[in-house]
């Protein structure tokens, strides 16, 4: 199959095709013919090897955490998924860093895949598993935020923002989010109440009597600011420091756990139009495709998901 692989840990210019073995799939894994997947911060962090600590893999790898497609095959113990389903998911990260998602086939266990509503596209689908699931998790299941409590999401033109906020205004909360200018109306139409321009204005001159604060950008000082004293944070960008810890606000991290029950109740959400995904751009599986993309995410500064269409 074709696949986008790294030979060794650096730039850009490491990824491009190779040809890679279909993997092979266990009783509880389907393999998933791949027609689209999308861009996460963590691919780049992965490709500069700042996931070595957690994750020594051998080379070659492939990377890519969103997968859409059909399944070929299901392993002897699946029981929810045949072939010619059309499925979603966010695979787990493997051991050997053979099996990422800038790949023609995708292995996933069962438990991490949603059948795919008819409404969205492959590429649509593909952009919610990573960055939608850590959104949902940390607004719904770590903040726990409730109708009529404010919160504070940062970097709301981003991945994981454009999901934040409208799960968070699907919850019933009053939502203010960081942006640069030009991000500001597509904000506003998607809901957020209010918009900060994060290069001119600081949150904590601004925002007071926050009750959750939605950190993506490495901002914890910044955000304990805002938040009244039995506030929450959750960070997916840092790690609180044992003197934030001390603050009378409840401080925490969060690493997305891949869910395929929530992963379908998101899908429904935006086949319902309840949440809209937000494409920045779409670039093909070729080595300059997967080349432009990484440095799109590594700019920092794109505006929605960045997919890779496969087939
Ligand atoms: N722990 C986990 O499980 C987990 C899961 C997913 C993501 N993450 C991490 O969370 C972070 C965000 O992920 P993402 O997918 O949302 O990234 P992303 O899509 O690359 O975010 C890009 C957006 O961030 C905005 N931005 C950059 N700096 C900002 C700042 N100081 N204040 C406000 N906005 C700012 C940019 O807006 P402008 O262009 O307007 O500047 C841009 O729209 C990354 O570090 C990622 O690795 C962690």
């Amino acid at each position: 199959m074709r696949a986008v692989v790294i030979n060794e840990y650096g730039p850009a210019e490491n990824l491009h095709v190779e040809e890679r073995p279909v993997p092979e799939i266990a009783d509880d894994e389907v393999l998933i013919e791949n027609y689209a997947t999308s861009i996460n911060p963590i691919d780049w962090k992965a490709r500069l090897g700042l996931l070595k600590p957690m994750f020594d893999w051998n080379f070659p790898v492939v990377l890519g955490w969103d997968a859409a497609g059909v399944v070929t095959k299901a392993g002897a113990r699946v029981t929810k998924f045949k072939a010619g389903d059309k499925v979603f998911a966010r695979p787990d990260i493997d051991k050997d860093g053979k099996r990422g998602t800038y790949a023609e086939y995708v292995a996933a266990k069962e438990d991490k895949v949603a059948l795919k509503p008819e409404e969205l596209s492959f590429e649509t689908a593909a952009a919610i598993p990573l960055a939608g699931l850590t959104a949902w998790q940390v607004v719904q299941d770590r903040l726990h935020v409730k109708s009529g409590e404010k919160v504070l999401v940062q970097a709301g033109a981003g991945g994981v923002g454009l999901f934040a906020i409208q799960i968070a205004k699907y919850l019933g909360a009053y939502v203010a989010t960081t942006a640069s200018a030009d991000s500001r109306d597509l904000l506003l139409h998607l809901g957020a109440d209010e918009v900060i321009d994060y290069h001119t204005t600081k949150i904590e001159d601004v925002l007071h009597d926050y009750d959750a604060v939605f950190d993506t950008v490495d901002a914890i000082d910044a955000g304990l600011k805002v938040l009244k004293p039995s506030g929450r944070l959750v960070t997916i960008a840092g790690h609180p420091t044992a003197e934030q810890k001390k603050a009378p606000q409840d401080v925490s991290d969060w690493w997305l756990q891949p869910n395929g029950k929530q992963l379908s109740e998101l899908g429904t959400l935006v086949a319902q139009e309840k949440i809209k995904v937000i494409i920045d751009s779409t670039f093909d599986l070729t080595t300059s495709g997967l080349q432009s993309a990484h440095k799109r995410s590594e700019s920092r500064h794109a505006h929605g998901k960045i997919v890779i269409k496969i087939k």
